[in-house]
């Protein structure tokens, strides 16, 4: 399959047969490198409320795209003229069997609110399993010693953020990665805003010294798994 980063925490899977968009942040995202009807989509997969993982869904749901998510999620979409048809709203620790593959939906420390201020439920992680690969996107996140749990079946790719502020900074995304015990890590959700950039390669070079491959993908850039 096939990752392109678009910025922030926004990614474009492509496996053989659909295109699943996580986190779809575009407008607004002064990093991203295409404008959001140049990305065609047939999941939405949104970890949680806030507008820079929200963004563009009602978008994509418009034009088509299943949305996976929260019940409270995928019930405001609803809310906001989503076609019911298409959306999938489960919980925690719950799993949900998708024509690509299985998404199961895992804790994250983090807040949740929609951008308008309504209760977005909580804030998630995911894990897809789909071609014979696991992949955990947090999210948002605190570091949390419950990963290793995440991580206890092997996982080919950790998407961390790293930007600190909102989230873990590149030092607890390090002691993530300990407990994770990805093959390979995506750094995520830094340099989109002053307030969240960090040192990259120095990321990377340390992931790389515990044994893991890092990915410094700039936005646009693509990795295949
Ligand atoms: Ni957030
Ligand atoms: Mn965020």
């Amino acid at each position: 399959m096939k990752l392109t980063y678009l910025g922030h925490s926004c990614i474009l899977i492509e496996t053989s047969s659909h295109k699943i968009l996580i986190d779809p942040f575009i407008t607004g995202n002064p990093k991203a490198p295409l404008r959001p009807d140049q990305i065609e989509a047939d999941f939405v997969v949104v970890t949680h409320a806030h507008g820079d993982h929200w963004g563009n869904t009602l978008e994509f749901v418009e034009r088509g795209a299943t949305l996976i998510s929260s019940v409270e999620i995928v019930g405001y979409a609803q809310q906001h003229g989503a076609d019911s048809a298409r959306g999938v709203g489960f919980n925690v620790g719950g799993s949900f069997q998708a024509p690509f593959g299985k998404v199961t939906l895992v804790p994250a420390w983090h807040t949740s609110s929609f951008p308008d201020g309504s209760y977005g439920g909580i804030a998630m992680g995911v894990v897809l399993e789909m071609e014979g690969k696991r992949l955990y996107h947090a999210g948002d996140t605190a570091l949390f010693s419950d990963m290793s749990l995440i991580g206890r079946k092997g996982l080919d790719l950790a998407l961390l953020p790293i930007g600190d502020f909102y989230t873990m900074g590149p030092d607890d995304a390090l002691e993530a990665l300990d407990f994770l015990k990805p093959k390979a890590v995506l750094p995520i959700h830094h340099g989109t805003f002053p307030g969240i950039v960090q040192d990259v390669s120095g990321f990377i070079t340390k992931a790389e010294a515990m044994g893991i491959k890092g990915y410094p993908l700039e936005p646009g850039q693509m990795l295949e798994l």
